[in-house]
């Protein structure tokens, strides 16, 4: 069973529509830990070596925030400059995140339609993810396609977000249990939206 890691960050939890729920939704799944990076550190003093220690312990390390900027909540970036240290994450030596697997599970305010070319963030989001995919590459880590639940901010509905709610327990629960194909989870474009396609064969007994 690999071990699920779900570094959240929300700077104002208590205003979120989706998030909130898509964390609700894997709390206390066997194998899953929830690390809630603003409720951790709220003023930003990252503790490396705890940090360090969480990421050694498990083998799927999710990034939960809302897209940003095209990117993450402050806090992730500090945890990237601090955490991933030279010799420990990468380098010489650093060998540490190597051969886990990683990815991004975001909710973005603009619809899955302004997320290509012709539409009005021009990128589609694994484009605009690149940083993410690199980082990890570097890092020997496995980066998979990332869960983004598109139109968060108001214009999916209560039935939408309970969709995407199992559709998240069934991915973490999938990764967990190694039954995800991860080559084609690495190359789909979205696994909140092509989850069954990229679900490892049941072996036949
Ligand atoms: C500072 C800030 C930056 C944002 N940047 C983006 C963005 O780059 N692209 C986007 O689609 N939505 C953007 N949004 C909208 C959020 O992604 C959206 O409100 C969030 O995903 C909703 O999730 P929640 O209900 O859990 O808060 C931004 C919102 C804030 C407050």
């Amino acid at each position: 069973m690999r071990r699920v890691l779900v570094l959240f960050a929300h700077p104002v939890l208590e205003r979120s529509r989706v998030n909130k729920r898509l964390v609700d939704a894997i709390d206390h799944l066997e194998g899953v830990k929830i690390h809630d990076l603003y409720e951790a550190y709220p003023t930003m003093g990252i503790d490396v070596r705890r940090e360090q220690a969480l990421l050694v312990e498990h083998d799927v390390i999710v990034f939960q925030h809302p897209f940003y900027w095209y990117s993450a909540p402050s806090i992730l970036k500090e945890w990237q400059d601090l955490v991933l240290e030279h010799g420990w994450a990468y380098g010489d030596g650093g060998d540490k995140l190597r051969g886990k697997i990683t990815f991004n599970a975001i909710t973005t305010g603009g619809p899955e339609a302004a997320y290509r070319k012709g539409g009005y963030n021009r990128f589609t989001i694994k484009e605009l993810l690149a940083p993410w995919d690199q980082t990890a590459y570097l890092c020997g880590m496995r980066y998979l396609a990332p869960f983004a639940v598109h139109a968060a901010l108001r214009v999916i509905g209560d039935s939408d977000v309970a969709a995407s709610r199992l559709t998240y327990v069934k991915l973490l629960e999938a990764l967990r249990d190694d039954r995800l194909d991860l080559d084609r989870a690495a190359a789909a474009e979205n696994l909140a939206l092509t989850l069954d396609d990229v679900m490892a064969p049941r072996e036949v007994a």
